[in-house]
């Protein structure tokens, strides 16, 4: 949560960091804010409530950071400790205005901070915890430090995970950043007389592709042409410059109106990345040379956790299901935020498996940190490249997505079950628990997705069409599955909510008559998960309970299916696929009803109120 960007160089800094600034949008939009040296001696602060407001008074003001040389910090926030105003966007700013912090993170101890500084006369003007930061610094360049000096001073104040970077007037040119914990990592630039730190290497792409990702307890300062890394103590630290394969792609929506729109439609072509390099069709097998364990490794496991928060949890509930069926080893999905504080008995024995697209999640991070020191097996599966999620495991698989932009995850969630799918077939194989033959059936069932999913696209007016006709004036929603639909039934339910901000629960569909039924009425539709399988039956005597009670139905059902155009009120058609891959086609028209419904209400799809795409607090 919370973008942050920073430049010192030779260009003028107000137009690079605001186009920084649009592209780490998608870690908050409450509001924005940019802070520049001008020589003058203090920073100019502008703040507005979204980049786009910031860039209409930047130009205005004219703002270009034109001293020589050009240094600016700039902020795009997901409000944690006060209200979306313009006095809490951020750059903070000490008293004099000379000194300016933007952060990312909470700290925990702001209210013994803040009472500390107003006891020795600090006015603050902000309900952040973040203006204690520029207020602690401030304090330390007073005393005669420098902006690397105060800055690490400062950070040893702090309890909890942050990130921060400053600048101070006194000291042209230089910028100073930090890391404490897992509150979104900080990425240094390395250019040629420039450099650059942000909170995603995506922001640094169109200037260099050369990085150094800052580790917890480390500091970089950056000058145009020069750049130090340290402890929090002051040791120098040599950290190797890496060169990212990632490159600079301008996120453009195509001729799709939003990105959800276009990341749902690429999910046919991101599912077959995601088998890229892994699955040999033509002998049947799968290969991941990302798992570093041996065959005797591997069949000393005897537990699994497979770990992960909101749409990657509902993952982690398929990929435990099926890692389990197909391994025969005990396996279980844990909402990590849980994990995290419970006392789980790990051991070297357990295999963790963690799912996070952003490869930042506090909560996800958190937990693998607790597995790490359990001495468990690690893996996870991830989409950002060199994120802190990749440094902890033993072995990482790329969902290969590429960048989603719509904050609700889609494209990435479809590949995280396709690499936990292979995951499963892997892992079976290389216990000899999964014959041959049943494995290369499994290829082969994997081999139709990514027409099945197409073909699932192109029927997507049928959505379109219920949800204008009978989902945007509801209020309420329930749906239900059984075994492996019934993440997806959550996660159906989880779209509705984010995006349409309707009230929907999923749940498995055995449970409804342990209280969700009581809900039931004209006011509030099913949606039910009923393709053909060993539960089929099971869910048609539930369909018939909630009919019984006046409730609407709108079913998937597989095509084919005779008895449920006479039973449910609607019937969306999925193509007859086997009992792991039919949950993932299950997701597409959830999707789209989730997407058309959010965008028949007026609302914006790709920025749903108070979320952030990477949830670096906890
Ligand atoms: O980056 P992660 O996969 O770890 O994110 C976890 C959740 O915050 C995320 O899946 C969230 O629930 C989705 N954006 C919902 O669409």
């Amino acid at each position: 949560m919370c973008g942050i960007i920073a430049y010192a160089g030779p260009k003028p800094a107000a137009p690079i960091l605001v186009s920084g600034l649009r592209t780490l949008e998608y870690r908050g939009y409450d509001s924005a804010g940019i802070g520049v040296q001008n020589g003058s001696g203090v920073i100019t602060v502008t703040r507005a409530l979204g980049v786009d407001q910031l860039a209409d008074a930047v130009a205005a003001q004219d703002i270009n950071g034109e001293s020589a040389p050009n240094v600016g910090i700039a902020h795009t926030r997901w409000a944690t400790h006060g209200g979306v105003t313009i006095p809490n966007a951020h750059p903070h700013t000490s008293a004099d205005g000379r000194v300016a912090v933007v952060h990312n993170g909470i700290v925990e101890n702001y209210m013994e901070l803040r009472t500390e500084l107003v006891d020795s006369g600090v006015e603050f003007t902000s309900e952040t915890d973040s203006e204690v930061i520029a207020h602690l610094v401030s304090r330390c360049v007073e005393a005669g430090e420098t902006l690397a000096t105060a800055v690490r001073c400062a950070a040893r104040r702090l309890h909890g995970a942050s990130s921060f970077v400053a600048t101070f007037a006194d000291q042209p040119g230089v910028i100073v950043g930090v890391r404490l914990g897992n509150a979104g990592g900080i990425v240094v630039g390395i250019g040629d007389g420039f450099h650059l730190l942000a909170s995603d290497v995506l922001a640094i792409l169109p200037h260099t592709d050369r990085v150094v990702y800052l580790r917890s307890g480390e500091v970089a300062s950056i000058e145009p042409s020069r750049v130090e890394f340290t402890d929090l103590l002051g040791e120098p630290l040599d950290r190797p410059v890496f060169k990212t394969g990632r490159s600079f792609e301008a996120a453009a929506k195509g001729e799709h109106p939003h990105f959800m729109a276009k990341e749902i439609a690429e999910q046919s072509e991101t599912v077959s990345s995601a088998m890229r390099r892994r699955v040999d069709f033509e002998s049947g097998t799968i290969d991941l040379p990302e798992i570093p364990y041996t065959d005797d490794e591997i069949r000393s496991i005897d537990r699994v956790i497979v770990s992960g928060m909101g749409t990657s949890l509902h993952s982690c509930m398929y990929g435990a299901q099926m890692i389990e069926a197909l391994t025969g080893i005990p396996a279980q999905a844990e909402n990590a935020s849980e994990l995290r504080y419970r006392n789980t008995a790990l051991n070297e024995r357990t295999l963790v498996i963690s799912v996070t697209q952003s490869g930042e999640t506090a909560d996800t991070l958190a937990a693998m940190e607790l597995a790490s020191a359990a001495g468990s097996k690690q893996l996870v599966l991830v989409e950002a490249e060199g994120t802190q999620a990749t440094l902890v495991a033993d072995g990482t698989l790329y969902l290969g997505a590429g960048q989603e932009i719509g904050v609700a995850s889609t494209k990435t969630m479809m590949c995280s079950l396709v690499v936990l799918y292979q995951l499963a077939v892997y892992l079976g194989t290389r216990r000899d628990r999964l014959a041959a033959q049943r494995a290369s059936d499994l290829v082969s069932d994997l081999s139709r997705l990514p027409g099945l999913i197409a073909e699932m696209i192109e029927d997507g007016g049928r959505c379109e069409k219920l949800a204008k006709e009978k989902l945007v004036d509801k209020r309420h929603l329930l749906y239900l599955g059984r075994g492996a639909l019934h993440p997806m039934a959550m996660e159906g339910a989880l779209k509705m909510k984010e995006l349409a901000y309707l009230h929907a629960e999923g749940y498995p569909a055995g449970e409804m008559k342990h209280g969700p039924i009581a809900l039931i009425s004209e006011e509030m539709p099913t949606v039910a998960l009923a393709p053909q399988g060993a539960l089929y039956d099971k869910m048609v005597g539930n369909i018939h309970e909630v009919k019984a009670r006046g409730g609407e139905v709108i079913a998937l059902a597989t095509r084919g299916d005779e008895i449920m155009p006479g039973l449910a009120d609607e019937v969306l058609w999925l193509p007859v696929a086997s009992q792991w891959i039919v949950p993932m086609l299950t997701l597409v028209p959830m999707q789209q009803l989730a997407y058309h419904t959010s965008v028949a209400l007026g609302l914006d799809p790709d920025k749903p109120r108070n979320l952030a795409k990477s949830v670096t607090v906890e």
